[in-house]
């Protein structure tokens, strides 16, 4: 695929030798897609055929919906806004609807009591098919990884599954930006990020969902001029080309106009880049070409400006823009094969960190990454190196809990104390670093430490040799307020503690869940956001799924200030709403101990509308409004968990999270959420074994998050394609 697609961007430079400028955007984003699609990759994430029997749905189930539901649920009539009617076989397009009539039938809700049973054999064989098709139909997008039900991936011990498809996986931003630096060195200008992520909750840097469009590969293109520029930069002074700093000294020698290059100077800086840019060296044919390209270049005159053209065309490569992960090494008899060596060097470094690691690459080059043991070595290597770069690790927890959004939430600037999100977010960074340093009883700590970081950061003292030393960080106050208290405020210290992290105020906050920065990034602008908060509970700890909220429904609460959030939030009640509503509120009420900025609380400021109508000057002229504290609840309520042992009542955010932190099932979710992190996927049932190994290695570990990293990443589900689906095909033809 990527010998395609470099065959594409060639025969396009060639026929263009004034290269950039005149290179149609149009027509690269064409052959990049192009190129990808031509090696028969299919640009999502593969998913085995489904093993089940596609007959069941025309033979059985379609009668079956036809004569017991379809009076009630079809066009004339959609009783509970469902439609059943219009459903098909393709239980994937339609996974919502599905698994509703799923549970619908399997709990008896449905038909309704008074009307005619469905045969107790057909009702059984109609939730085993949908569990099924649901199951091998995983969806494919952030989110909703959990419509895969928990019970058919840890239910019952499983064995190896089929390997997915091969795959390729465009770079993540910051990859890119890993990429852009290694070749540039220092620092580049104009370098611009041609890459996005879709706006979606949680984990999105998902291999299925991206490609190279038109405006990216217009940016790519003047992102590979600039690095070139930086790699080539030079001086001329009496007539001799010196290097800068950050030049690399091969492609510098070629700068003179005046030398006429070697054909063995051409290749070592082909080979120079190749190594640079795709982590290993050129093919004889791959340098030929690029050669073929400088001679056409060469011919208008311009030595300099051709060697550069033809530096370029190998930063646009589709190899050095995507991750090949198509399962190109050894086949082991079981029609599947391992990724190769130098799949797994970028698969692995790019898993761990944003740019790829020399050691990896050398052990590719040596012919070693052919065994699960050597895998697991440089994996390790890496995770117990304090120099390697680990960046995706603390990536993993900013995407799974996300207290990162805590600065995109707006909210005026108190006066009595300094809200500071940034800091919020670096003292919980800090806190999720030092519990993974101890790396035991990883999920719980996180969940449940009574300790924080408050208000922390690390300065250099130049008197003792420029040790580090923790001081209270510098927060910017745009008020400015003498005698304002700082962040630490918030967090509910006076004084600011050393060391750190140290304990908060007894029976306040436990845990990630209780940190300012998860709190402020689950608010509003003026209050709590109680219904996301409960969203991601049920999502990201319980495994469950909540429809999302449907166009043209009215999501708001009542504006009434003289009421507390939670009797106002009473709205959701209705029937309508309950039906979802019920799947959040009572998950998310409890942290209504805290107010929207975080603060812990025990009353909720409400206006008092009698005080304030009697808050009047001698002329009778309204002073304004007057509160009261009114009374909080903090109570809530865990139900339909898929884990008897949790559902029921809890009276405060710290039972809640005490009890969540104790169940298995709280715990293989936060496995799942770390395979979707490190696969770049959802999980399918063939995946069954490798979310149990992760899991039982994470449990006879201690809780060790390195050793659920090392399992997921020698994991059959990491290591293996199944067999590769057709030999790369050149790109053909012209963008039509
Ligand atoms: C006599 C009419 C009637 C029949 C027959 C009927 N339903 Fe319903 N169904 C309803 C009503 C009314 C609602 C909305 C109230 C509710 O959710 O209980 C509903 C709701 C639903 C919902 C939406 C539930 C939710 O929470 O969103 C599903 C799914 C459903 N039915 C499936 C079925 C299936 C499957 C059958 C056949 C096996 C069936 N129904 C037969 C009347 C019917
Ligand atoms: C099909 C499921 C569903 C139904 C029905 C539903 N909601 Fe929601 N609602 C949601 C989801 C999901 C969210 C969270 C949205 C998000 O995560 O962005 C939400 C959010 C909300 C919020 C918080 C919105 C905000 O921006 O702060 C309110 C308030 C709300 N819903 C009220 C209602 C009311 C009132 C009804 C009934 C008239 C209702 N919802 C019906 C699913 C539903």
């Amino acid at each position: 695929m990527s010998a395609a697609l470099a065959d594409g961007i060639l025969r396009e430079i060639e026929r263009f030798p004034m290269v950039r400028t005149m290179i149609d955007a149009t027509r690269l984003s064409f052959l990049l897609v192009g190129a990808v699609l031509a090696a028969g990759v299919p640009l999502a994430a593969g998913q085995p055929k489904p093993q089940v029997n596609e007959n069941h749905f025309r033979d059985e189930l379609a009668p079956l919906l036809k004569t017991h539901c379809a009076k009630c649920h079809g066009t004339e009539k959609a009783a509970g806004d469902a439609r059943l009617d219009d459903l098909t076989a393709d239980v994937g397009k339609d996974l919502d609807r599905w698994l509703a009539v799923r549970d619908q039938l399997r709990d008896g809700l449905m038909p309704p009591p008074k009307e005619p049973r469905v045969e107790d054999v057909k009702l059984r064989a109609a939730v085993a098919w949908i569990t099924a098709m649901a199951g091998t139909r995983a969806a494919k997008l952030p989110n909703q990884g959990n419509l895969i039900p928990h019970e058919l991936l840890f239910g019952k011990p499983a064995k190896a599954g089929e390997a997915p498809a091969g795959r390729v996986w465009r770079l993540s931003p910051e990859a890119y930006m890993g990429f852009a630096r290694d070749l540039g060195r220092g620092k580049i200008n104009g370098l611009v990020q041609p890459f996005t992520l879709i706006p979606e909750r949680g984990i999105r840097d998902f291999a299925g969902l991206y490609t190279i469009d038109e405006p990216s590969t217009e940016i790519l293109l003047r992102n590979a001029e600039a690095i070139v520029e930086v790699q080539t930069g030079h001086e001329v002074k009496d007539g001799k080309v010196n290097g800068k700093n950050d030049s690399v000294r091969d492609f510098v020698s070629l700068m003179d106009p005046a030398v006429e290059p070697t054909r063995k100077q051409l290749e070592s800086v082909v080979q120079t880049q190749f190594r640079m840019a795709i982590g290993r060296p050129a093919t004889d044919d791959e340098v030929t070409r690029l050669l073929g390209l400088y001679a056409k270049c060469e011919k208008a005159g311009d030595r300099p400006a051709a060697v550069k053209t033809m530096l370029q065309a190998v930063l646009l490569r589709t190899d050095a823009l995507f991750r090949s992960e198509l399962g190109r090494g050894k086949a082991d008899g079981n029609g599947r094969r391992m990724l190769a060596p130098e799949e797994l060097a970028q698969a692995v470094s790019l898993a761990l960190g944003d740019r790829r690691e020399s050691a990896l690459l050398n052990a590719a080059a040596k012919g070693e990454l052919t065994t699960r043991e050597q895998v697991a070595a440089h994996v390790r290597r890496i995770l117990d190196d304090p120099k390697a770069d680990k960046s995706r690790i603390l990536g993993f927890f900013r995407d799974y809990f996300e207290y990162g959004k805590t600065t995109n939430v707006f909210k005026e600037k108190p006066k009595e104390f300094v809200h500071s999100p940034q800091q919020y977010v670096a003292d919980t960074d800090r806190l999720v670093l030092h519990i993974l340093a101890t790396d035991k009883d990883v999920l719980r700590e996180l969940l449940t430490t009574p300790n924080s970081f408050v208000n922390y950061s690390l300065v250099k003292n130049k008197q003792k040799g420029g040790i580090e030393e923790p001081k209270p960080a510098v927060v910017l106050n745009p008020i400015n307020n003498k005698g304002q208290k700082g962040p630490e405020h918030v967090y509910g210290v006076e004084a600011w503690p050393n060391p750190q992290p140290a304990p908060l105020p007894k029976d306040t906050r436990l845990g990630i869940l209780m940190q300012p920065s998860w709190l402020v990034a689950w608010s509003t602008n003026f209050e709590n956001d109680s219904v996301r908060r409960g969203r991601w509970v049920r999502e990201r700890l319980l495994g469950g799924t909540v429809p999302d909220l449907p166009i043209g429904v009215v999501a708001q609460v009542p504006d009434d200030p003289h009421r507390t959030f939670r009797d106002r939030l009473t709205v959701t009640r209705d029937a309508k709403c309950w039906k979802c509503h019920q799947r959040m509120d009572e998950l998310g009420l409890p942290f209504e101990n805290f107010d929207h900025y975080g603060r812990f609380r025990t009353t909720e400021t409400v206006l008092d509308p009698d005080a304030t109508a009697k808050n009047i000057d001698k002329k009778g002229k309204l002073l304004g409004p007057v509160t009261r504290e009114g009374e909080l609840k903090t109570t809530g309520r865990v139900a339909d968990s898929g884990d008897p042992k949790l559902d029921g009542e809890v009276r405060d955010p710290r039972e809640l999270v005490l009890k969540l932190a104790a169940s298995e099932r709280v715990r293989q979710v936060f496995i799942r959420h770390a395979f979707r992190y490190y696969l770049g996927r959802n999980e399918n049932l063939s995946d069954a074994r490798t979310l149990q190994d992760a899991d039982r290695v994470y449990v006879e570990s201690g809780g060790s998050f390195k050793a659920l990293v090392v399992s997921l990443l020698t994991s059959d589900s990491f290591l293996y394609r199944s067999a590769l689906v057709s030999a790369p095909k050149p790109a053909t033809g012209e963008p039509k």
